[in-house]
Protein backbone atom coordinates (compact mmCIF):
# COMPACT_ATOMS: atom_id res chain seq x y z
CA UNK A 1 0.00 0.00 0.00
CA UNK A 2 2.77 2.30 0.09
CA UNK A 3 2.15 3.93 3.56
CA UNK A 4 5.22 3.60 6.10
CA UNK A 5 2.39 1.87 8.67
CA UNK A 6 2.79 -1.46 9.57
CA UNK A 7 2.79 -4.04 12.21
CA UNK A 8 2.73 -2.54 15.48
CA UNK A 9 2.52 1.10 14.36
CA UNK A 10 -0.87 0.13 12.55
CA UNK A 11 -2.18 -1.28 15.51
CA UNK A 12 -1.21 1.50 17.57
CA UNK A 13 -3.77 3.39 14.73
CA UNK A 14 -6.46 1.20 14.56
CA UNK A 15 -6.75 1.35 18.11
CA UNK A 16 -6.85 5.11 18.41
CA UNK A 17 -9.33 5.23 15.47
CA UNK A 18 -11.66 3.33 17.27
CA UNK A 19 -11.19 5.11 20.87
CA UNK A 20 -11.52 8.16 19.50
CA UNK A 21 -12.89 8.17 15.56
CA UNK A 22 -15.14 5.00 15.07
CA UNK A 23 -18.46 6.57 16.89
CA UNK A 24 -19.02 8.97 14.12
CA UNK A 25 -16.66 7.70 11.25
CA UNK A 26 -17.79 4.08 11.50
CA UNK A 27 -15.86 0.92 12.10
CA UNK A 28 -15.43 -0.19 8.53
CA UNK A 29 -14.39 3.85 7.98
CA UNK A 30 -17.50 4.05 5.38
CA UNK A 31 -19.03 6.91 7.66
CA UNK A 32 -22.13 7.80 9.89
CA UNK A 33 -22.43 11.20 11.27
CA UNK A 34 -19.22 12.23 10.18
CA UNK A 35 -18.33 11.46 6.29
CA UNK A 36 -16.31 8.30 5.20
CA UNK A 37 -12.40 8.46 5.62
CA UNK A 38 -11.05 6.10 2.80
CA UNK A 39 -8.45 6.98 -0.02
CA UNK A 40 -11.20 6.71 -2.59
CA UNK A 41 -12.08 10.16 -0.94
CA UNK A 42 -9.35 11.47 0.95
CA UNK A 43 -6.48 9.93 -1.32
CA UNK A 44 -5.35 13.28 -3.07
CA UNK A 45 -6.49 15.84 -0.20
CA UNK A 46 -4.00 17.92 2.32
CA UNK A 47 -4.07 18.92 5.23
CA UNK A 48 -5.80 16.36 6.95
CA UNK A 49 -3.01 16.12 9.90
CA UNK A 50 -4.57 19.52 10.68
CA UNK A 51 -8.37 18.33 10.77
CA UNK A 52 -7.84 16.37 13.01
CA UNK A 53 -5.60 18.47 15.27
CA UNK A 54 -8.25 20.99 15.68
CA UNK A 55 -11.13 20.06 13.97
CA UNK A 56 -13.69 22.29 11.99
CA UNK A 57 -15.39 25.26 13.46
CA UNK A 58 -19.00 24.35 14.34
CA UNK A 59 -18.91 21.38 13.36
CA UNK A 60 -19.36 18.24 15.30
CA UNK A 61 -15.96 17.57 14.43
CA UNK A 62 -13.59 18.28 17.20
CA UNK A 63 -10.03 18.56 17.48
CA UNK A 64 -7.87 16.06 18.60
CA UNK A 65 -4.52 18.09 19.45
CA UNK A 66 -5.34 17.91 23.40
CA UNK A 67 -5.68 13.95 23.40
CA UNK A 68 -3.14 12.33 20.75
CA UNK A 69 0.19 13.44 19.59
CA UNK A 70 1.47 14.68 16.45
CA UNK A 71 3.08 11.07 15.67
CA UNK A 72 -0.42 9.75 16.67
CA UNK A 73 -2.19 11.84 14.59
CA UNK A 74 0.34 11.17 11.23
CA UNK A 75 -0.31 7.73 12.28
CA UNK A 76 -4.50 8.66 11.86
CA UNK A 77 -3.21 9.96 8.50
CA UNK A 78 -1.70 7.22 7.24
CA UNK A 79 -4.14 4.77 8.88
CA UNK A 80 -7.11 6.76 7.31
CA UNK A 81 -5.54 7.03 3.32
CA UNK A 82 -4.94 3.16 3.58
CA UNK A 83 -6.94 1.32 1.37
CA UNK A 84 -10.29 -0.60 3.34
CA UNK A 85 -9.56 -4.36 3.32
CA UNK A 86 -13.39 -5.49 4.14
CA UNK A 87 -15.54 -3.31 2.59
CA UNK A 88 -19.07 -4.11 3.66
CA UNK A 89 -21.65 -5.23 1.57
CA UNK A 90 -24.22 -2.95 0.16
CA UNK A 91 -26.98 -4.33 -1.78
CA UNK A 92 -30.45 -3.81 -1.88
CA UNK A 93 -31.40 -5.03 1.58
CA UNK A 94 -28.38 -2.45 3.18
CA UNK A 95 -29.67 0.43 0.37
CA UNK A 96 -33.31 -0.30 1.77
CA UNK A 97 -32.65 -0.10 5.25
CA UNK A 98 -30.42 3.00 5.03
CA UNK A 99 -33.54 4.96 3.23
CA UNK A 100 -34.70 7.93 5.28
CA UNK A 101 -38.23 9.83 4.92
CA UNK A 102 -38.85 12.82 6.12
CA UNK A 103 -41.43 12.63 8.60
CA UNK A 104 -42.62 15.92 8.50
CA UNK A 105 -43.70 16.16 4.18
CA UNK A 106 -46.36 16.31 2.44
CA UNK A 107 -46.00 17.39 -1.00
CA UNK A 108 -47.94 20.47 -2.22
CA UNK A 109 -50.42 20.58 -4.79
CA UNK A 110 -48.80 23.91 -6.16
CA UNK A 111 -45.61 25.50 -5.20
CA UNK A 112 -45.49 27.47 -2.19
CA UNK A 113 -44.11 30.58 -3.80
CA UNK A 114 -45.00 33.13 -6.74
CA UNK A 115 -41.76 32.71 -8.66
CA UNK A 116 -41.69 31.19 -12.19
CA UNK A 117 -41.09 27.37 -11.08
CA UNK A 118 -39.31 26.69 -14.58
CA UNK A 119 -36.93 29.15 -13.37
CA UNK A 120 -35.58 28.21 -10.48
CA UNK A 121 -31.96 28.48 -10.13
CA UNK A 122 -30.48 25.80 -7.66
CA UNK A 123 -26.56 26.34 -5.97
CA UNK A 124 -24.76 24.21 -4.12
CA UNK A 125 -22.84 25.71 -1.54
CA UNK A 126 -20.40 23.34 -0.49
CA UNK A 127 -18.84 24.91 1.96
CA UNK A 128 -21.31 24.31 4.28
CA UNK A 129 -22.74 21.64 2.42
CA UNK A 130 -26.61 23.26 1.39
CA UNK A 131 -27.96 24.08 -0.90
CA UNK A 132 -29.74 27.87 -2.12
CA UNK A 133 -33.07 27.64 -3.65
CA UNK A 134 -32.72 31.36 -5.89
CA UNK A 135 -36.04 32.86 -8.15
CA UNK A 136 -34.28 33.04 -11.22
CA UNK A 137 -36.13 36.44 -11.88
CA UNK A 138 -35.57 38.37 -8.80
CA UNK A 139 -32.60 36.08 -7.27
CA UNK A 140 -34.52 36.05 -3.65
CA UNK A 141 -33.57 33.04 -2.22
CA UNK A 142 -36.25 31.14 -1.64
CA UNK A 143 -34.73 28.12 0.23
CA UNK A 144 -31.82 27.06 1.87
CA UNK A 145 -31.50 23.15 2.84
CA UNK A 146 -29.05 20.80 3.96
CA UNK A 147 -27.35 18.48 2.12
CA UNK A 148 -25.28 15.30 2.59
CA UNK A 149 -21.49 16.20 3.58
CA UNK A 150 -19.98 16.55 -0.02
CA UNK A 151 -22.28 16.97 -2.83
CA UNK A 152 -20.57 15.35 -6.05
CA UNK A 153 -22.14 15.59 -9.49
CA UNK A 154 -24.79 17.88 -10.98
CA UNK A 155 -28.31 17.19 -9.25
CA UNK A 156 -30.93 15.72 -11.38
CA UNK A 157 -34.19 17.33 -12.30
CA UNK A 158 -37.13 14.55 -12.46
CA UNK A 159 -38.18 16.07 -16.32
CA UNK A 160 -41.35 17.87 -15.02
CA UNK A 161 -38.81 19.93 -13.01
CA UNK A 162 -40.85 20.03 -9.55
CA UNK A 163 -38.19 17.33 -7.62
CA UNK A 164 -34.49 17.19 -7.67
CA UNK A 165 -31.98 14.45 -6.61
CA UNK A 166 -28.70 15.72 -5.31
CA UNK A 167 -25.95 12.98 -4.64
CA UNK A 168 -22.68 13.11 -2.21
CA UNK A 169 -19.78 11.46 -2.39
CA UNK A 170 -20.48 8.81 0.03
CA UNK A 171 -23.09 7.56 -2.27
CA UNK A 172 -25.95 9.42 0.08
CA UNK A 173 -29.24 10.84 -2.19
CA UNK A 174 -31.39 13.06 -1.39
CA UNK A 175 -34.88 14.17 -2.75
CA UNK A 176 -35.82 17.31 -2.45
CA UNK A 177 -39.51 19.20 -3.61
CA UNK A 178 -39.02 22.19 -4.97
CA UNK A 179 -42.71 23.25 -5.14
CA UNK A 180 -43.16 22.24 -1.59
CA UNK A 181 -39.75 23.82 -0.70
CA UNK A 182 -38.45 20.36 1.41
CA UNK A 183 -36.84 17.36 1.36
CA UNK A 184 -38.75 14.27 0.83
CA UNK A 185 -36.11 11.81 2.08
CA UNK A 186 -32.52 10.44 1.32
CA UNK A 187 -31.09 6.88 0.90
CA UNK A 188 -27.74 5.57 0.52
CA UNK A 189 -27.31 4.33 -2.60
CA UNK A 190 -23.34 3.65 -2.42
CA UNK A 191 -20.49 3.54 -0.09
CA UNK A 192 -18.22 5.83 -2.49
CA UNK A 193 -20.24 7.32 -5.54
CA UNK A 194 -19.46 9.30 -8.75
CA UNK A 195 -22.84 11.02 -10.05
CA UNK A 196 -26.15 10.17 -10.60
CA UNK A 197 -28.44 10.44 -14.31
CA UNK A 198 -32.80 10.78 -14.74
CA UNK A 199 -34.19 8.37 -16.94
CA UNK A 200 -36.58 9.37 -19.98
CA UNK A 201 -39.64 9.32 -18.18
CA UNK A 202 -38.81 10.58 -14.70
CA UNK A 203 -39.39 7.00 -13.01
CA UNK A 204 -35.71 5.76 -12.30
CA UNK A 205 -32.27 7.76 -10.81
CA UNK A 206 -29.47 5.77 -11.46
CA UNK A 207 -26.06 5.69 -9.17
CA UNK A 208 -22.60 5.10 -10.54
CA UNK A 209 -20.79 3.80 -7.58
CA UNK A 210 -17.09 2.70 -7.27
CA UNK A 211 -17.42 1.06 -3.84
CA UNK A 212 -18.98 -1.26 -4.06
CA UNK A 213 -18.92 -2.34 -8.02
CA UNK A 214 -22.62 -1.83 -9.20
CA UNK A 215 -24.71 0.75 -10.53
CA UNK A 216 -27.96 1.10 -8.21
CA UNK A 217 -31.22 2.35 -9.58
CA UNK A 218 -33.82 3.93 -7.38
CA UNK A 219 -37.49 4.32 -7.26
CA UNK A 220 -37.67 7.96 -8.06
CA UNK A 221 -41.04 7.69 -6.06
CA UNK A 222 -39.90 5.48 -3.23
CA UNK A 223 -36.13 5.69 -3.58
CA UNK A 224 -36.12 1.84 -3.10
CA UNK A 225 -33.14 -0.12 -4.85
CA UNK A 226 -32.53 -1.80 -7.71
CA UNK A 227 -29.34 -2.68 -8.30
CA UNK A 228 -27.05 -3.61 -10.44
CA UNK A 229 -23.61 -6.10 -10.32
CA UNK A 230 -21.52 -4.08 -13.07
CA UNK A 231 -19.51 -7.27 -14.48
CA UNK A 232 -17.27 -6.80 -17.78
CA UNK A 233 -17.62 -9.74 -20.28
CA UNK A 234 -14.59 -11.51 -18.17
CA UNK A 235 -16.52 -11.67 -15.20
CA UNK A 236 -14.64 -9.23 -13.02
CA UNK A 237 -16.43 -6.62 -11.39
CA UNK A 238 -15.74 -2.71 -12.46
CA UNK A 239 -16.19 0.84 -10.70
CA UNK A 240 -18.61 3.24 -12.29
CA UNK A 241 -16.87 6.08 -13.54
CA UNK A 242 -20.30 8.06 -14.81
CA UNK A 243 -23.83 7.38 -15.40
CA UNK A 244 -25.12 9.29 -18.46
CA UNK A 245 -28.76 9.89 -19.37
CA UNK A 246 -29.46 9.48 -22.90
CA UNK A 247 -33.13 10.39 -22.75
CA UNK A 248 -33.76 10.29 -26.59
CA UNK A 249 -32.65 6.90 -26.73
CA UNK A 250 -34.11 5.92 -23.39
CA UNK A 251 -31.50 4.61 -21.40
CA UNK A 252 -28.58 5.18 -19.35
CA UNK A 253 -25.05 5.37 -20.58
CA UNK A 254 -22.12 4.06 -18.18
CA UNK A 255 -18.63 4.39 -18.95
CA UNK A 256 -16.69 1.83 -16.57
CA UNK A 257 -13.63 2.59 -14.91
CA UNK A 258 -11.79 -0.76 -15.43
CA UNK A 259 -13.62 -2.61 -18.68
CA UNK A 260 -13.30 -1.84 -22.49
CA UNK A 261 -16.99 -1.76 -22.46
CA UNK A 262 -19.36 1.17 -22.10
CA UNK A 263 -23.09 -0.22 -21.32
CA UNK A 264 -26.47 0.98 -21.90
CA UNK A 265 -29.21 0.51 -19.71
CA UNK A 266 -32.72 0.21 -21.16
CA UNK A 267 -34.86 2.66 -19.70
CA UNK A 268 -37.71 1.18 -22.14
CA UNK A 269 -39.82 -1.54 -20.91
CA UNK A 270 -39.98 -2.33 -24.43
CA UNK A 271 -35.67 -2.15 -24.97
CA UNK A 272 -33.73 -5.11 -26.53
CA UNK A 273 -32.75 -7.61 -27.36
CA UNK A 274 -29.22 -7.27 -26.90
CA UNK A 275 -27.28 -9.79 -27.52
CA UNK A 276 -24.33 -10.48 -25.27
CA UNK A 277 -22.32 -13.77 -27.12
CA UNK A 278 -22.45 -14.52 -30.30
CA UNK A 279 -25.47 -14.38 -32.70
CA UNK A 280 -26.30 -16.58 -35.34
CA UNK A 281 -28.72 -14.73 -36.90
CA UNK A 282 -30.69 -11.68 -36.20
CA UNK A 283 -34.14 -13.19 -38.23
CA UNK A 284 -37.14 -13.22 -36.31
CA UNK A 285 -37.67 -16.56 -34.75
CA UNK A 286 -33.91 -17.59 -34.51
CA UNK A 287 -32.71 -17.55 -31.01
CA UNK A 288 -29.18 -19.08 -31.42
CA UNK A 289 -27.44 -16.05 -29.42
CA UNK A 290 -26.32 -16.46 -25.54
CA UNK A 291 -27.12 -13.78 -22.36
CA UNK A 292 -29.45 -11.66 -25.02
CA UNK A 293 -31.59 -9.47 -22.51
CA UNK A 294 -34.82 -7.75 -23.09
CA UNK A 295 -37.34 -5.06 -21.68
CA UNK A 296 -36.36 -2.54 -18.36
CA UNK A 297 -33.17 -2.46 -17.37
CA UNK A 298 -31.61 -4.70 -20.46
CA UNK A 299 -28.01 -3.95 -20.65
CA UNK A 300 -26.16 -3.36 -24.06
CA UNK A 301 -22.48 -4.03 -24.52
CA UNK A 302 -20.59 -1.95 -26.97
CA UNK A 303 -17.15 -3.07 -26.42
CA UNK A 304 -14.10 -0.36 -26.84
CA UNK A 305 -10.15 -0.84 -27.61
CA UNK A 306 -9.34 0.93 -23.99
CA UNK A 307 -11.64 1.78 -21.15
CA UNK A 308 -13.20 5.53 -21.54
CA UNK A 309 -14.50 8.17 -19.48
CA UNK A 310 -15.57 12.04 -19.36
CA UNK A 311 -18.70 11.04 -22.02
CA UNK A 312 -20.00 14.13 -24.31
CA UNK A 313 -23.12 13.04 -26.32
CA UNK A 314 -24.31 15.29 -29.58
CA UNK A 315 -27.16 17.45 -29.63
CA UNK A 316 -29.70 14.21 -30.71
CA UNK A 317 -27.71 11.25 -28.70
CA UNK A 318 -26.73 9.66 -31.75
CA UNK A 319 -22.15 9.82 -31.13
CA UNK A 320 -20.62 10.05 -27.77
CA UNK A 321 -17.06 11.24 -27.71
CA UNK A 322 -14.75 10.18 -24.84
CA UNK A 323 -11.49 10.19 -23.28
CA UNK A 324 -9.14 7.70 -22.91
CA UNK A 325 -7.16 7.07 -19.38
CA UNK A 326 -3.73 8.90 -20.66
CA UNK A 327 -6.13 11.96 -21.36
CA UNK A 328 -4.19 12.20 -24.78
CA UNK A 329 -7.13 12.13 -27.10
CA UNK A 330 -10.98 12.15 -27.72
CA UNK A 331 -12.51 8.78 -29.20
CA UNK A 332 -16.09 9.29 -30.56
CA UNK A 333 -18.46 6.37 -30.75
CA UNK A 334 -21.49 6.11 -33.04
CA UNK A 335 -24.09 4.74 -30.51
CA UNK A 336 -26.01 3.33 -32.94
CA UNK A 337 -24.07 0.87 -34.15
CA UNK A 338 -21.51 0.99 -31.50
CA UNK A 339 -18.70 1.60 -34.17
CA UNK A 340 -15.93 3.87 -33.33
CA UNK A 341 -16.10 6.96 -35.97
CA UNK A 342 -13.02 9.32 -35.24
CA UNK A 343 -10.20 9.62 -33.37
CA UNK A 344 -9.63 13.33 -32.18
CA UNK A 345 -6.29 14.44 -31.20
CA UNK A 346 -6.82 16.53 -28.17
CA UNK A 347 -4.10 16.50 -25.83
CA UNK A 348 -3.44 18.28 -22.23
CA UNK A 349 -6.69 16.68 -20.69
CA UNK A 350 -9.76 17.63 -22.42
CA UNK A 351 -12.29 17.71 -19.84
CA UNK A 352 -15.74 16.72 -22.26
CA UNK A 353 -17.74 16.72 -19.48
CA UNK A 354 -17.96 20.40 -19.53
CA UNK A 355 -18.59 20.66 -23.08
CA UNK A 356 -21.27 22.52 -25.00
CA UNK A 357 -22.12 23.01 -28.14
CA UNK A 358 -23.49 26.27 -30.85
CA UNK A 359 -24.10 27.05 -34.57
CA UNK A 360 -21.08 28.72 -36.23
CA UNK A 361 -21.13 29.20 -40.08
CA UNK A 362 -24.10 26.33 -40.56
CA UNK A 363 -22.14 23.93 -38.51
CA UNK A 364 -22.75 22.58 -35.22
CA UNK A 365 -19.43 22.95 -33.15
CA UNK A 366 -18.42 21.75 -29.61
CA UNK A 367 -15.93 23.36 -27.44
CA UNK A 368 -14.14 21.55 -24.76
CA UNK A 369 -11.84 22.83 -21.86
CA UNK A 370 -8.41 20.98 -21.50
CA UNK A 371 -7.15 20.85 -17.51
CA UNK A 372 -3.42 20.62 -18.00
CA UNK A 373 -3.43 23.14 -20.15
CA UNK A 374 -4.50 26.85 -21.16
CA UNK A 375 -6.37 26.17 -23.76
CA UNK A 376 -10.02 25.42 -25.43
CA UNK A 377 -10.60 23.12 -28.59
CA UNK A 378 -13.19 23.71 -30.73
CA UNK A 379 -14.45 20.67 -32.97
CA UNK A 380 -16.98 20.59 -36.21
CA UNK A 381 -19.18 18.46 -35.31
CA UNK A 382 -19.99 17.11 -39.06
CA UNK A 383 -16.58 15.86 -39.91
CA UNK A 384 -14.89 16.08 -36.09
CA UNK A 385 -12.06 18.25 -37.60
CA UNK A 386 -10.11 20.71 -35.27
CA UNK A 387 -11.18 24.31 -36.01
CA UNK A 388 -9.54 26.28 -33.54
CA UNK A 389 -7.82 26.26 -30.49
CA UNK A 390 -8.62 28.94 -28.44
CA UNK A 391 -5.47 29.93 -25.89
CA UNK A 392 -6.47 30.96 -22.33
CA UNK A 393 -5.08 32.16 -18.80
CA UNK A 394 -4.79 29.05 -17.49
CA UNK A 395 -6.52 25.42 -17.71
CA UNK A 396 -10.44 25.68 -16.85
CA UNK A 397 -13.08 23.20 -15.78
CA UNK A 398 -16.49 24.65 -16.88
CA UNK A 399 -18.10 26.37 -20.53
CA UNK A 400 -21.39 27.50 -19.90
CA UNK A 401 -23.44 29.53 -22.82
CA UNK A 402 -27.38 29.48 -23.77
CA UNK A 403 -28.90 29.47 -26.40
CA UNK A 404 -30.14 33.29 -26.98
CA UNK A 405 -26.17 34.28 -25.45
CA UNK A 406 -23.47 35.35 -28.22
CA UNK A 407 -20.89 34.42 -25.44
CA UNK A 408 -19.21 31.26 -24.12
CA UNK A 409 -18.21 31.82 -20.78
CA UNK A 410 -15.17 29.98 -19.84
CA UNK A 411 -13.12 30.04 -16.27
CA UNK A 412 -9.65 29.81 -16.15
CA UNK A 413 -9.92 27.39 -12.85
CA UNK A 414 -6.30 26.74 -12.32
CA UNK A 415 -3.04 28.17 -11.78
CA UNK A 416 -2.50 31.93 -10.98
CA UNK A 417 -5.28 33.37 -13.40
CA UNK A 418 -8.13 31.43 -11.36
CA UNK A 419 -9.75 34.75 -10.61
CA UNK A 420 -10.34 35.23 -14.46
CA UNK A 421 -13.52 34.79 -16.50
CA UNK A 422 -13.20 34.98 -20.42
CA UNK A 423 -15.91 35.77 -22.41
CA UNK A 424 -15.53 34.41 -26.19
CA UNK A 425 -17.66 35.47 -29.17
CA UNK A 426 -19.04 32.23 -30.14
CA UNK A 427 -18.91 33.23 -33.88
CA UNK A 428 -15.67 35.08 -34.14
CA UNK A 429 -13.94 32.26 -31.49
CA UNK A 430 -11.52 35.19 -30.26
CA UNK A 431 -12.07 36.35 -26.58
CA UNK A 432 -13.46 39.70 -26.66
CA UNK A 433 -13.55 40.57 -22.91
CA UNK A 434 -12.20 39.04 -19.62
CA UNK A 435 -13.94 39.94 -16.35
CA UNK A 436 -12.12 40.03 -12.84
CA UNK A 437 -14.63 40.14 -10.31
CA UNK A 438 -12.93 39.44 -7.09
CA UNK A 439 -9.09 39.32 -7.29
CA UNK A 440 -7.17 36.63 -5.85
CA UNK A 441 -10.15 34.54 -5.39
CA UNK A 442 -11.35 31.83 -8.12
CA UNK A 443 -14.20 32.69 -10.24
CA UNK A 444 -15.46 29.36 -11.66
CA UNK A 445 -19.11 27.96 -13.36
CA UNK A 446 -21.54 29.84 -14.92
CA UNK A 447 -25.07 29.55 -15.01
CA UNK A 448 -27.69 31.25 -17.07
CA UNK A 449 -31.53 31.99 -16.59
CA UNK A 450 -34.15 30.68 -18.27
CA UNK A 451 -34.15 33.35 -20.89
CA UNK A 452 -30.80 33.40 -20.89
CA UNK A 453 -31.29 37.69 -20.12
CA UNK A 454 -28.58 36.88 -16.99
CA UNK A 455 -25.43 35.00 -16.17
CA UNK A 456 -24.84 33.59 -12.63
CA UNK A 457 -20.77 33.45 -11.61
CA UNK A 458 -19.69 31.48 -8.25
CA UNK A 459 -17.12 33.31 -6.37
CA UNK A 460 -15.57 29.97 -5.24
CA UNK A 461 -14.58 30.85 -1.66
CA UNK A 462 -15.85 30.42 2.10
CA UNK A 463 -16.55 33.63 2.04
CA UNK A 464 -17.73 33.78 -1.75
CA UNK A 465 -21.06 34.87 -3.58
CA UNK A 466 -22.59 34.24 -6.98
CA UNK A 467 -22.59 37.56 -9.36
CA UNK A 468 -25.33 38.11 -11.28
CA UNK A 469 -24.72 39.48 -14.49
CA UNK A 470 -26.44 41.30 -17.27
CA UNK A 471 -25.71 38.84 -19.97
CA UNK A 472 -25.38 41.16 -22.95
CA UNK A 473 -23.89 44.72 -21.31
CA UNK A 474 -21.60 41.82 -19.04
CA UNK A 475 -22.87 44.12 -16.60
CA UNK A 476 -22.79 43.21 -12.58
CA UNK A 477 -26.20 43.16 -11.49
CA UNK A 478 -26.33 41.50 -7.89
CA UNK A 479 -23.67 39.85 -6.09
CA UNK A 480 -25.66 37.37 -3.40
CA UNK A 481 -23.60 36.36 -0.27
CA UNK A 482 -22.85 32.50 -0.06
CA UNK A 483 -20.53 29.66 1.51
CA UNK A 484 -18.32 27.94 -1.38
CA UNK A 485 -20.92 28.08 -4.34
CA UNK A 486 -20.10 25.69 -7.10
CA UNK A 487 -22.45 24.49 -9.55
CA UNK A 488 -25.66 26.22 -10.28
CA UNK A 489 -28.82 24.42 -11.84
CA UNK A 490 -31.20 26.56 -13.93
CA UNK A 491 -34.51 24.01 -13.55
CA UNK A 492 -35.43 25.33 -17.60
CA UNK A 493 -32.45 24.74 -19.11
CA UNK A 494 -31.58 21.53 -17.31
CA UNK A 495 -34.90 20.06 -18.21
CA UNK A 496 -34.55 21.34 -21.50
CA UNK A 497 -30.83 19.98 -22.79
CA UNK A 498 -30.26 23.40 -22.97
CA UNK A 499 -27.44 23.21 -25.96
CA UNK A 500 -25.16 25.87 -23.91
CA UNK A 501 -24.86 23.15 -20.91
CA UNK A 502 -23.42 20.12 -20.54
CA UNK A 503 -25.57 17.53 -19.32
C1 LIG B 1 -18.45 13.47 17.25
C2 LIG B 1 -18.29 12.95 15.92
C3 LIG B 1 -16.88 12.87 15.34
C4 LIG B 1 -15.76 12.28 15.88
C5 LIG B 1 -15.63 11.58 17.21
C6 LIG B 1 -14.73 12.43 14.90
N1 LIG B 1 -15.21 13.07 13.80
FE1 LIG B 1 -14.15 13.53 12.11
N2 LIG B 1 -15.76 14.51 11.37
C7 LIG B 1 -17.00 14.57 11.96
C8 LIG B 1 -17.86 15.39 11.12
C9 LIG B 1 -19.31 15.73 11.40
C10 LIG B 1 -17.08 15.83 10.04
C11 LIG B 1 -17.52 16.75 8.90
C12 LIG B 1 -17.18 18.17 9.32
C13 LIG B 1 -17.60 19.22 8.32
O1 LIG B 1 -18.81 19.41 8.14
O2 LIG B 1 -16.70 19.82 7.72
C14 LIG B 1 -15.77 15.24 10.22
C15 LIG B 1 -14.72 15.42 9.33
C16 LIG B 1 -13.51 14.76 9.41
C17 LIG B 1 -12.49 14.84 8.42
C18 LIG B 1 -12.53 15.62 7.11
C19 LIG B 1 -13.05 14.68 6.06
C20 LIG B 1 -13.27 15.29 4.72
O3 LIG B 1 -13.64 14.53 3.83
O4 LIG B 1 -13.12 16.51 4.55
C21 LIG B 1 -11.47 14.05 8.85
C22 LIG B 1 -10.16 13.78 8.13
C23 LIG B 1 -11.86 13.50 10.11
N3 LIG B 1 -13.11 13.95 10.43
C24 LIG B 1 -11.08 12.64 10.86
C25 LIG B 1 -11.41 12.22 12.13
C26 LIG B 1 -10.54 11.41 12.95
C27 LIG B 1 -9.20 10.87 12.52
C28 LIG B 1 -11.20 11.23 14.14
C29 LIG B 1 -10.67 10.53 15.38
C30 LIG B 1 -9.40 11.02 15.87
C31 LIG B 1 -12.46 11.91 14.06
N4 LIG B 1 -12.56 12.48 12.83
C32 LIG B 1 -13.44 11.94 15.04
C33 LIG B 1 -17.38 13.98 13.15
C34 LIG B 1 -16.51 13.36 14.03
Amino acid sequence: MGLALAGPAWADAAADYAEHCASCHAETRMGGTGPALIPETLGRVKGLDQVIADGRPSTQMEGFADRLSADQIAALVDYIKAPVENVPAWGEAEIAASREMAADYTPADKPVFTADPMNITLVVETGDHHISVLDGDTFDVLDRFATPYAVHGGPKFSPDGRYVFVMSRDGWVEKYDIWSLKEVGRVRAGLNSRNIAMSHDGKWLAVANYLPQTLTILSTDTLEPVKVDVKARDGKPSRVSAVYQAPERKSFILALKDAPEIWEVATDPDAGPYEDGYVHSYEKGAKESFGAQVGLFARRRIPVEEPLDDFFFDQGYKNLIGTNREGTKGVVINLISGGKVAELPLPGMPHLGSGITWKRDGHTVMATPHLNEGVLSVIDMTDWSLVKQIRTDGPGFFLRSHETSPYVWADVFFGPHKDEMHIIDKQSLEIVRTLNPAPGKTVAHTEFTRDGSHALVSIWDDDGAVIVYDARTLEEVRRLPMKKPSGKYNVWNKINFEEGTSH
